[in-house]
C-alpha cells in the first residue's frame, strides 16, 4: 500500500482532530483498511507540512478513539477491531465485502455515527431525566426535542419559531402526516414526474389523485405546473428542490420562486423534501422560505447520522401545526422520545453537524470516483450527495442495461421505478455510491457500469 496521506482539504478545526477525522472516514471506507501499518508520525508531518507534535497528538487521539494501536519497536496499526459491530449485525443488513456490488440503495455512508451514538445513549442511560422520556407525552412535554428540531432546521439554512416545529419519526412519516391531514379523499396530488414513489403509495392508500409535472435537464418545469393549476385543481405539490431522487437536480432559485408564485397564485401547498439537503453545502435558498406560509418543509437525520434513528422535523406554517400533531398522534402516538433525545443531544452538541459534513466529504470523493471512471461525457450534470444518474446513450434501453450490469453482479435501479408515469420514463439508470461502504468495491462496480457503457446494445435496437 502506497503510504497514507489523508486528505485535510475542506477540513475545518485543529490540524491533529482533522487528521483524525479523516482517518477514521479512510478505515470506514477502507482505503485505509484494518491492520495497515501507519507511516512514522515524522514521515507523516513531512508530507502534511504540519509540525511533528501535530501529527504525534493525533495518533495520540486516534489510540484513545480505538482507531490505531501502537506495537512497541514495529509501528502504528489500524487496530484490528475483535468486537467489530460489523461482525454483530445480522447477515442480511451487512454491507457485504464479498458477491454483488449494490449501487442501488441511496443510504449514508455506514461506521461514522456509531461512536457517538454509543456515547448519546450511555448519557442517557445514566440521566435521571430518562423516567420522563419513558412516559406518554404531550407535544409540549418536552420543548428541548422542538428546539433540538429548530437547531437542525437552522443547520439546513432556516430559522423557525418552535410553534412550527413538529418532531416525526423520519422524512417519510412526515410526509404520511402532511398528506393525511391536510388532503382529502379525491384530492389531486401533484409530483414530479420521477419521483420518491413511496409518495405515490400513500396517494392510493389516501385514496388521493395523483398527476405527474413534466421535467428537463434543470429539475420540474414551472410552467408544467402552472398548466395543471389551470388545468385542474391540485391541493398540493410534492417535491424534493435539492438533489433531487432520482435526477440529483437541485433546482435553481429562479424556478423556485417561480413555483412559490404559482403555488401562491393557486392556493396550492407546497410539500417540500428536502432530505437530502445535509448533503450539500452550498444550498440554494429552500421554497419554505420563499412561500413560509403555503410549504410545509419535511427534513429528517437519515442521511446524515443514520436512517435507523429514525427521527426528522417538519416545519409547517403555525395555523397547521396543530392537525400535524395530530396526524403523528393518529399513526404513532407520539415521535418516540428516546430517539428524539438521542438524536437531540447530537444536534445541540454539534455532532450532528460534523456528521453531516463528514458525509458530504465522503460523496464529494465519491462523486470524483464516478468522474474519474465513467467520464463527464456519461455523466452530463455532476452533483453533490450519493446517487448520480445516468442517461443512456442511444439505443440502450435501460431494463436491458441494468439486465446486463446485474449479470455482472452490479446492481443499479432503472428511471422507470421512480416514473409517475412508466410510458414516460426516460432511458436512464440510477447508481448509488454510498451503500458500499468498501471503495475498492464502489471502483469495481463504477469499472463494470462503465464497460457495459462502452459495449454495443445489444437487444435494444428493437427499440421504437
Ligand atoms: C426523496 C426521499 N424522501 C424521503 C425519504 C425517506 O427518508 P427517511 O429515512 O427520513 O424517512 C427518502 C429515503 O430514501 C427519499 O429518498
Amino acid at each position: 500500500m502506497a503510504i497514507w496521506k489523508p486528505d485535510l482539504s475542506s477540513r475545518v478545526g485543529p490540524k491533529y482532530l482533522q487528521i483524525v477525522e479523516a482517518m477514521a472516514e479512510d478505515i470506514a471506507t477502507g482505503r485505509l483498511p484494518q491492520g495497515a501499518r501507519l507511516p512514522p508520525h515524522r514521515e507523516l508531518a513531512y508530507q502534511l507540512d504540519v509540525s511533528p507534535n501535530t501529527t504525534s497528538r493525533a495518533y495520540a487521539e486516534a489510540v484513545k478513539r480505538a482507531l490505531l494501536k501502537g506495537e512497541v519497536g514495529r509501528g502504528t496499526f489500524v487496530r484490528l477491531s475483535k468486537s467489530d459491530p460489523a461482525q454483530a449485525e445480522p447477515e442480511s443488513l451487512k454491507r457485504a465485502a464479498s458477491g454483488p456490488i449494490d449501487l442501488s440503495r441511496n443510504l449514508p455512508m455506514p461506521g461514522f455515527s456509531e461512536r457517538h451514538i454509543r456515547r448519546v445513549m450511555a448519557e442517557i442511560a445514566n440521566d435521571a431525566g430518562l423516567r420522563s422520556l419513558l412516559d406518554y407525552q404531550t407535544d409540549t412535554d418536552l420543548p428541548h426535542h422542538r428546539v433540538a428540531g429548530q437547531t437542525w432546521l437552522d443547520n439546513c439554512g432556516l430559522a423557525s419559531g418552535l410553534d412550527c416545529i413538529v418532531p416525526v419519526v423520519g422524512g417519510q412519516h412526515g410526509i404520511l402526516c402532511v398528506l393525511m391531514a391536510l388532503l382529502q379523499s379525491g384530492d389531486l396530488l401533484l409530483a414530479e414526474a420521477l419521483t420518491y414513489t413511496p409518495v405515490l403509495a400513500m396517494a392510493a392508500r389516501l385514496n388521493l389523485q395523483t398527476g405527474a409535472v413534466a421535467m428537463d435537464g434543470d429539475g420540474v418545469m414551472p410552467e408544467a405546473f402552472e398548466a395543471w393549476c389551470r388545468d385542474a385543481k391540485p391541493k398540493a405539490f410534492y417535491l424534493t428542490p435539492t438533489l433531487q431522487a432520482p435526477t440529483t437536480v437541485t433546482l435553481s432559485e429562479a424556478r423556485r420562486t417561480r413555483i412559490a408564485e404559482i403555488a401562491a397564485q393557486y392556493g396550492v401547498l407546497l410539500i417540500e423534501d428536502d432530505v437530502f439537503g445535509p448533503l450539500k453545502s452550498d444550498n440554494p435558498v429552500p421554497l419554505v422560505q420563499i412561500a413560509p406560509e403555503t410549504t410545509i418543509y419535511v427534513t429528517s437525520l437519515s442521511k446524515a447520522v443514520a436512517p435507523g434513528l429514525r427521527v426528522g422535523f417538519l416545519k409547517a406554517p403555525a395555523k397547521l401545526a396543530a392537525a400535524l400533531h395530530q396526524s403523528v398522534n393518529l399513526s404513532v402516538w407520539m415521535t418516540p422520545p428516546l430517539t428524539l433525545e438521542v438524536a437531540s443531544r447530537l444536534i445541540e452538541d454539534g455532532t450532528a453537524a460534523e456528521l453531516a459534513s463528514q458525509q458530504q466529504r465522503v460523496a464529494r470523493h465519491r462523486q470524483r470516483l464516478v468522474q474519474d471512471i465513467l467520464g463527464m461525457a456519461a455523466i452530463p450534470s455532476p452533483s453533490d450527495g450519493f446517487h448520480v444518474w445516468l442517461p443512456l446513450p442511444q439505443g440502450w434501453r435501460a431494463d436491458v442495461f441494468s439486465s446486463e450490469c446485474a449479470r455482472l453482479s452490479v446492481r443499479v435501479s432503472e428511471a422507470r421505478s421512480f416514473a409517475m408515469n412508466a410510458s414516460d420514463a426516460p432511458e436512464a439508470i440510477r447508481l448509488c455510491v454510498s451503500h458500499e461502504a468498501n471503495e475498492e468495491r464502489v471502483q469495481r462496480g463504477l469499472e463494470i457500469v462503465a464497460g457495459v457503457l462502452r459495449q454495443k446494445p445489444s437487444g435494444s435496437s428493437m427499440v421504437i
